[in-house]
């Protein structure tokens, strides 16, 4: 029978870019080796896992998480700077088995940092990703080889109040979720025309 309302997993509709973070709840070492683990679950072009992370947790080494914060743009500095972990999200750009460039290394680690957040949601953790952050800046204080590609940063940390939050923070962090209609961006047996 065809269900009048296709259903999609609560994981998938519980996840959403959070804001409010709790600063002083530390997460525990099996916490986070819980989300390497997700992350490194994903598929990959290959199963050459091109994805490399890196991880400040703000409760083991405050100066370094201090620094990775520092190179989030100003706007994503106001509310992650709750958050105790970081995760840069970054990948290896040639194929393991033959050195050849790996077009699909965006794709694949795409694919692990959602596993990632995903997981942060199954764990009760607030999670958002930022591609606002200075990559040179980051590259060079933490000696990131050149090579890396530097995609996104992680903020993960456990939920907190929205009370505690500015009033503009607390709207964005109210508002509904939305996404585009289906037919804007779903194809059938063609092209439908629009590009954007
Ligand atoms: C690659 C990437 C970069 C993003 N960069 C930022 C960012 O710099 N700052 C921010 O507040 N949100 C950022 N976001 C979060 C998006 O705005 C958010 O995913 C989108 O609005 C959908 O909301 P949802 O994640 O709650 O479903 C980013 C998300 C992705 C996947």
């Amino acid at each position: 029978m065809v269900q009048d309302i296709a259903t999609i997993s609560p994981l998938i509709t519980a996840r959403r870019s959070g804001l409010a973070y709790d600063p002083d709840v530390e997460l525990t070492d099996l916490q986070i080796t819980s989300l390497c683990e997700a992350a490194h679950w994903a598929p990959s072009c290959y199963g050459d896992e091109p994805w490399q992370f890196v991880v400040w947790n703000k409760h083991q080494n405050n100066d370094a998480w201090q620094q990775a914060l520092d190179c989030l743009v100003p706007g994503n500095q106001t509310w992650a700077q709750n958050a105790p972990l970081f995760f840069l999200t970054a990948s290896s750009p040639k194929f393991k088995h033959n050195d050849k460039p790996n077009r699909w290394q965006s794709y694949d680690t795409g694919a692990a940092a959602l596993n990632l957040c995903l997981q942060a949601t199954h764990l009760g953790l607030v999670n958002h990703q930022m591609g606002g952050f200075d990559a040179d800046k980051l590259k060079q204080i933490f000696h990131i080889p050149d090579e890396i590609e530097c995609w996104a940063m992680i903020a993960i940390g456990a939920p907190a109040d929205i009370n505690t939050l500015s009033a503009d923070l607390q709207e964005r962090a109210l508002q509904a979720r939305s996404r585009r209609p289906l037919m804007s961006n779903f194809h059938h047996h063609g092209w439908q025309g629009q590009t954007k």
